[in-house]
């Protein structure tokens, strides 16, 4: 029997079995190739267990599984059955919520509330999507007398979704709830930094009564697993949530196999926008949140703070204060808001941005440095006197780091707000709706957040503008990325033509 089940522990629920196989065919399986590698604990920097690796070889069975899936059960099953199937799914996530959680504290470094919170829009997101799964409709239309013309949605067929490290659980649910109810399969594949939650998962879907390789998740590396996706030949449709150097060379690898259809969700530089007549607290809350949630780690993170002139100063002494009461440290306790970057790569990304604030001029209001000696955790840090070239205003740094602006005008603050690459997110904080429609409207972002921040909500279509990506997750509107049109005219008799 192979080695596909270790024992774990986590500091709140005890042992638990933690699934390390690939999970192909409803069985968790070792590699062809046999290869393995390591999860780390970004808390404490120490190695949690090792899983299986996936090689182009398990992906060409990944793939095998869910196309022989998609041509055979999969399509018997009708649409009100997928339905059930997702729901149940969803049930039992909310079953496991304590558990989940957990896990993906101990792997990404989130916190136990936070990890909480995305266990309960992973809920969310499955049952919602279950219930769209016998509401997929078509049309007709009347073109001619003697002709019967109907509009119908199919499913693409087989999907590979490649998914990131920051929310390892809700990008999952993100991207197979679209899929499968709509009736594709999938092979998805996680982030190598964070491979253990979804398999915790995966137990579900065989538990739930999925046939065998209608939902295959892997664990392997972006250059061998997810490249290999990206170019197979018959994989119908790739769905990428990463950096947008990456997403770029997605589209390139399906550009140049099969012509897979492709979307995207890039990146962020995203502006957060505070008027004069803004309620100063409530602005300095969600500009806290904007930024400092998931320790930085979002694509739609506010990380460009523009303060109008006649508050300016008052909001940066309030925010600053803000920042350093936000608790940092063990993602177990119940108190925290901050844990550990994801790992001691991006932990080095985002310490190099802050040493290029440094060398550029900016000025460090807060933070600037590690918190504690192990694990890796970073102050919340705040720059002002940032200008717009410099590197901390135009790329993305995904990490506890905001750099904030003085504006004068409306005009000059849209200018500003729109002076980036990227278009995922931004928001508006005034107590004038008409500023907050104008300015909303003026903003190139997929999503304008007025008065808040970061209220994603899987009703709400999410994604970019510019090269924050291509396509859009969520709501109604993702369902018609994993469907394909077919129009089909139908003659009733009647003269031959011509
Ligand atoms: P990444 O884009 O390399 O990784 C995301 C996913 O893509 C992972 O599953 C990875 O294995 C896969 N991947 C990597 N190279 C691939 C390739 N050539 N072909 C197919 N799949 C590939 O992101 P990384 O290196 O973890 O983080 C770097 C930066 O990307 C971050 O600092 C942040 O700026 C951005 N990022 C943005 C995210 C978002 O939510 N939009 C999420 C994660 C990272
Ligand atoms: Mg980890």
């Amino acid at each position: 029997m192979a080695n596909v089940f270790t024992e774990l522990k986590t500091p709140i629920t005890g042992t638990y079995k933690q699934p390390t196989g690939l999970f192909i065919n409803n069985e968790f399986v070792e590699g062809v190739d046999k290869k393995t590698f390591e999860v780390i604990n970004p808390s404490t920097e120490e190695v949690i267990c090792s899983v299986h690796e996936a090689t182009e070889k398990d992906v060409d069975i990944a793939v095998a599984a869910a196309r022989k899936a998609f041509e055979g059960p999969w399509r018997e099953v009708t649409p009100q059955k997928r339905g059930q199937l997702m729901y149940k799914l969803a049930e039992l996530c909310e079953q496991n919520l304590d558990i989940l959680a957990a896990v993906e504290s101990l792997d990404n470094g989130k916190s136990i509330t936070l990890a909480r919170g995305d266990v309960g829009a992973v809920v969310g997101c499955l049952k919602y999507y279950a219930g769209w799964a016998d509401k997929i409709e078509g049309t007709t239309t009347d073109v001619a007398p003697d002709m019967f013309h109907y509009i119908k949605k199919e499913p693409i067929g087989v999907c590979g979704q490649i998914i990131p490290w920051n929310f390892p659980l809700l990008m999952l649910a993100w991207k197979i709830g679209p899929a499968l109810c709509t009736g594709n399969t999938v092979v998805l594949k996680t982030a190598e930094q964070t491979p253990l939650s979804a398999l915790v998962l995966a137990q579900y879907v065989k538990e739930a009564g999925f046939p065998p390789g209608v939902l295959n998740i892997i664990s392997g590396f972006g250059k061998v697993a997810g490249a290999a996706i990206s170019a197979h030949m018959d994989v119908d449709k790739v769905a990428f949530t990463g950096s947008t150097i990456v997403g770029r060379a997605i589209m390139k690898a399906a550009a140049s196999s099969n012509l897979k259809k492709v979307t995207l969700e890039l990146g962020g530089k995203s502006p957060n926008i505070v008027f004069n007549d803004a309620d100063i607290e409530q602005a300095i809350s969600w500009v806290n949140f904007g930024i400092y949630y998931n320790h930085g780690q979002c694509c739609c993170a506010g990380t460009r703070i523009y303060v109008q002139d006649g508050i300016y100063d008052k909001f940066v002494a309030a925010f600053k204060k803000r920042a350093e009461a936000n608790k940092v440290g063990d993602p177990f306790h119940h108190e925290t808001f901050q844990g550990p970057q994801v790992s001691q790569l991006q932990f080095d990304r985002i310490m190099g941005y802050i040493q290029a604030g440094k060398e550029e001029g900016a000025t460090i209001e807060t933070g600037g440095d590690r918190h504690g000696d192990k694990g890796y955790f970073i102050q919340p840090t705040i720059f002002s006197n940032v200008r717009s070239d410099m590197k901390i205003m135009q790329e993305e740094i995904f990490g506890p780091v905001c750099a904030i602006a003085k504006f004068s005008t409306e005009e000059e603050v849209i200018k500003l707000g729109n002076d980036t690459t990227y278009g995922l997110a931004a928001a508006v904080h005034t107590k004038d709706l008409n500023t907050a429609i104008r300015v909303s409207n003026a903003l190139k972002a997929g999503t304008v957040w007025v008065n808040c921040y970061n209220m994603i909500h899987h009703q709400m279509p999410f994604g970019g503008y510019k090269a924050s990506g291509i396509g859009r997750e969520l709501g109604k509107e993702v369902l018609n990325n994993y469907l394909e049109t077919k129009s089909v005219s139908v003659r009733l008799g009647g003269a031959l033509f011509g």
